[in-house]
């Protein structure tokens, strides 16, 4: 599919969870990625024509964060007082999402406060273009696992004793690993057998220096799914 239709299938999705979703005076968990950013540019753009008011905004990465400052969305962190009982509704992307609505997340490097954001909403609500659909979650695009600097060896040959094939993310325009808002590493992991996503994101966890994986399997959100004919499909979970 072009790049172009890819765009303007993201930014479809982006718009309507917002449209369909926000109210003003809400507490909003913004996501990270080149579709949930079409979601926060349509806050701040109904915030500027004051048909949205009264918004805080948690940014999930420091592209997030930048985002808000330039469209003047007031955000806080989650430890805030004005944050600290909670979410309304979080807005964000997926990079695989299954039939029952489960994720694979990360591609950006932010599931670890990702998830954090889903887990502390009300409403947890994925934009995709429908590339993003799968039979087989993490069949195709690779696992993400954050862990902490000094655990990188030993994690890997943890996860290659259960049978993953592990790649550390390389940075883009810097030498070496990338690093993520927390200063640990990325290791993206694929397996070549079929895999149970629901049992596989608890098991990673208990890896000691695992920080989080970029399974969503336990808390299923509302999906907005661009299609190319120009509609948008809401998919409730199952
Ligand atoms: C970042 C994410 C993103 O939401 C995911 O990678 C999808 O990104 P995009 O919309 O750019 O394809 O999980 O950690």
């Amino acid at each position: 599919m072009e790049q172009d239709t890819i765009g303007l299938m993201k930014e479809a999705a982006g718009k309507a969870a917002v449209d369909n979703m926000v109210k003003s005076g809400m507490k909003l968990g913004l996501g990270t990625g080149s579709t949930a950013i079409h979601a926060v540019r349509r806050v701040g753009e109904l915030l500027a024509q004051g048909t949205l008011s009264d918004i805080c905004a948690f940014p999930t990465s420091f592209q997030t964060e930048i985002e808000c400052e330039k469209l003047q969305i007031p955000f806080f962190t989650l430890n805030s007082r004005e944050l600290s009982a909670g979410l309304d509704v979080t807005i964000d992307g997926a990079d695989e999402v299954d039939p029952q609505n489960r994720l694979i997340k990360g591609g950006g490097g932010a599931h670890l406060i990702e998830k954090l954001a889903a887990y502390a909403s009300s409403e947890f609500v994925i934009t995709v273009d429908e590339s993003k659909l799968t039979d087989n979650l993490g069949g195709g695009f690779p696992i993400p696992v954050e862990v902490i600097p000094s655990a990188r060896v030993q994690v890997t040959k943890a996860l290659e004793k259960i049978g993953a094939a592990v790649i550390l993310r390389e940075a883009v325009r810097k030498a070496g690993p990338i690093i993520t808002e927390h200063g640990n590493l990325i290791l993206d992991i694929r397996f070549n057998i079929l895999i149970n996503p629901s049992s596989l994101e608890a098991e990673l966890n208990q890896i000691p220096g695992v920080v989080e994986n970029g399974f969503f399997t336990r808390k299923p959100p509302v999906v907005y799914i661009a299609r190319s004919n120009g509609t948008v499909e809401k998919r409730l979970p199952v």
